[in-house]
This record gives structure tokens, C-alpha cells and sequence, in this order.
């Protein structure tokens, strides 16, 4: 039986006062258990309220939304991989589609941030995704295990192991498209074949999550595809009780 990864990334949403109070009803909806992982992703600023609201559930992790690629410094504005770990975080979203396209954030430098965190310990969600005109283009396989590579090209493939991997359709992110289970599945197979050539290993221990407009409705068909190992949440992870349904399914 497959043991579920459900993250939720909150992006910038929910201040402090609101993430305390979202813990308060998420936890009331769910007990502790162990046939699954959940993983928040407050932004910087929240993260702190959701350690305190977290401290007598160490069964529910916490991971932060980005990092700068160097340990310390004058970077201003920033948050080492370093600092995080410190803070309580055991995870970081690298390479998310916002962090490119917004940001302008390269393929070379998520593979800065993958080494990064990697020196730090914190296991990096390295994203990956195609846009809607690369897709039409034919080139959805090209362009993710691309990013992938350049991802997962500056440590070594014991630590390339230890990743865990979101494929979330930039098409499919925060606009309601979601990808089928068949389309996901055979992305989510490519990348897995991409994987095995990397890690030079037959078998596969790295999770691979599907993202982009997943709910309610659509969840439970998602992670039943074959080869979805979880799901990275956005807009439905930010309420409480809507969060709790999906990470129940
Ligand atoms: P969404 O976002 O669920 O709102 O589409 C997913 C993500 O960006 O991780």
C-alpha cells in the first residue's frame, strides 16, 4: 500500500493569527496516524505560529517555500537553508513554477538551492512542469526531465535520492485545468525512468507528487493513478476543513 505524501502550500496566505487558527480546526479534523505524511508550507512569516500550533503533533512536518542558495550572509531579504532547518523545517519547495515565472528564477540556480539544502539537511520538493505552450508543442517530456536534471545535477545521486519530486503542470496551477489521472501517470512514469538513470538504481524510493488545481472532487482519482505517490495542494489546502477531506482521502 502506498503511503501518501499531502503537502500544502500556502504560498502568501494566512497571517500568523490565521494560521494558528487554521491549526486549531485542521487538527480537530485530524487525529494522528501513520499510514500518511502531511507537510505544510506556511510563508516565512507564519511559520513560527505553525511550529507553536504544531508542538504536541510531531507526526505533521513543516517545510518552507523557498530559500537563497548560499548559508549566510548579506543577502537581505532572504532565508538560508540553514535558517530554516533551524526554525523547525524539515522540507523546501525548490523550483516552484511561481518562483520561475514570477521570479525568473533559472534551472541552474534551483540547482543551487537543491545543493543547498541538501548541505543543510532539509529535503528539497523539487517542482517540475511544462507550460501550456510547451505541452502543445509536443515537448511536455523534454522540458520536465530537463529541469529535472538541472535540479538534481549538483549533488550526488545518494542525495538525488533522498528528493522528492512535484510534477505540476504550469497550465494546471491555480486555473481550475487540472491534468487527467492518465495524463499525470505518464509524466509521473518519465520521470521516474529519468530517475532510475540518475540514481543508476532499478528501484525507486523517490516520491513523486502530482500539483495543479487538485480538490475535492478530483484528489482521490489522482493519487490512485499509478506512479502518484501524493499531491502538492494550493488553493484547496487553505482552508481548514477542505484540507482535512483531501488529506483523509
Ligand atoms: P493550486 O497550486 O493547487 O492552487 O493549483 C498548486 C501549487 O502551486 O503547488
Amino acid at each position: 500500500m502506498k503511503q501518501p505524501i499531502f503537502a500544502a502550500n500556502w504560498k502568501m496566505n494566512h497571517a500568523p493569527a490565521d494560521a494558528t487558527a487554521f491549526m486549531r480546526a485542521f487538527l480537530a479534523h485530524f487525529g494522528k496516524r501513520q499510514d500518511r505524511s502531511v507537510i505544510f508550507f506556511p510563508p516565512a512569516l507564519s511559520f513560527g505560529a505553525v511550529v507553536g500550533a504544531l508542538k504536541d503533533r510531531p507526526d505533521i512536518q513543516l517545510g518552507v517555500q523557498n530559500i537563497y542558495w548560499e548559508d549566510k550572509g548579506a543577502f537581505t531579504g532572504e532565508n538560508s537553508a540553514t535558517i530554516a532547518r533551524a526554525s523547525g523545517a524539515k522540507y523546501v519547495l525548490v523550483g516552484h513554477s511561481e518562483r520561475r515565472h514570477i521570479f525568473g528564477e533559472t534551472e541552474e540556480e534551483a540547482g543551487k538551492k537543491v545543493a543547498a539544502a541538501t548541505r543543510a539537511g532539509l529535503t528539497p520538493i523539487v517542482c517540475v512542469g511544462e507550460t501550456l505552450a510547451q505541452r502543445e508543442a509536443g515537448e511536455t517530456e523534454q522540458v520536465v526531465l530537463r529541469q529535472l536534471r538541472a535540479a538534481l545535477g549538483t549533488v550526488s545521486s545518494a542525495d538525488a535520492g533522498n528528493a522528492i519530486i512535484a510534477y505540476e503542470p504550469v497550465w494546471a496551477i491555480g486555473t481550475g485545468k487540472t491534468a487527467t489521472p492518465a495524463d499525470a501517470s505518464a509524466v509521473h512514469q518519465a520521470i521516474g525512468e529519468e530517475l532510475r538513470r540518475i540514481l543508476d538504481s532499478g528501484s525507486l524510493a523517490v516520491p513523486i507528487l502530482y500539483g495543479g488545481s487538485v480538490n475535492r472532487g478530483n484528489a482521490a482519482d489522482l493519487l490512485a493513478a499509478p506512479e502518484v505517490d501524493g499531491l502538492l495542494v494550493g488553493g484547496a489546502s487553505l482552508d481548514a476543513q477542505g484540507w482535512a477531506s483531501i488529506v483523509l482521502t
